[in-house]
């Protein structure tokens, strides 16, 4: 395993997991699932965020704490299937920035196309965590990265649910900087460049539209 690669094998995501790739698991629970597990992974992807020292009064004495420090943070699915990763997040960092970038794996080629794109103006400012569920042969998410380095951003982590080892291998190299946290690594691709066992088409899946 890459040292930059980090796989996260607590049983109550790697139960969740089961359930997401499961060809019978609903469209309502395909959601639920893929938020609660972005929220679970959002703990850790977090660990290293910059705290800073403050001194507050509780109700007997003064205290020095600590708290997030600055301008932390933003959050940004690739469009559509890291929508699905949003909520969960937004759940446990209630003032995270979202921006959004477009990207459509052309059916034939497999290479990503870009189609839309708004991120927040300070974005250059804030650590990026990128979201995708897949990471299949890497195109999109290294060419999402690539844009947003183009942007100014200087530290990038990417988050996904389900990596192949294509994806890994394509994102490392092109971007050695750029931590990749997933909660599985599969096998490999199909023919299709699907995910092998994956959980199929995570976009359609989520929004039901196949
Ligand atoms: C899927 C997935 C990733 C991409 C991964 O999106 O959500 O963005 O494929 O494949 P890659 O690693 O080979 O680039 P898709 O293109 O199906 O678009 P969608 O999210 O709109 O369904
Ligand atoms: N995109 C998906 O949604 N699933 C895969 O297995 C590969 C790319």
């Amino acid at each position: 395993m890459q040292d930059n690669v980090f796989v996260f094998d607590h049983p109550l995501i790697q139960h969740k997991v089961s359930l997401l790739r499961d060809e019978n698991t609903s469209t309502k629970e395909f959601r639920e699932l893929v938020s609660e597990i972005a929220m679970l992974m959002a703990y850790e992807v977090t660990r290293d965020l910059p705290m800073k020292e403050v001194t507050i009064k509780t109700p007997v004495a003064e205290a020095n704490v600590k708290m997030l420090a600055g301008k932390q943070l933003a959050i940004v699915p690739i469009l559509r299937a890291g929508l699905g990763m949003v909520d969960g997040m937004v759940e446990l960092i209630p003032n995270v920035r979202v921006g959004h970038i477009g990207l459509y794996r052309d059916p034939v080629t497999v290479e990503p196309v870009e189609y839309y794109c708004k991120l927040p103006e300070d974005i250059a400012e804030r650590e990026v965590i990128l979201l995708d569920p897949m990471l299949a042969t890497g195109g999109s998410a290294s060419a999402a990265i690539t844009f947003l380095k183009k942007r100014g951003i200087k530290n990038i982590k990417f988050m996904c649910l389900i990596a192949a080892p294509e994806g890994i291998s394509r994102v490392t190299t092109d971007h050695p900087d750029v931590k990749i946290f997933c909660a599985a690594k599969d096998e490999k691709l199909n023919d299709h460049s699907y995910i092998i066992p994956g959980l199929g088409d995570a976009g359609d899946r989520l929004f039901g539209t196949n």
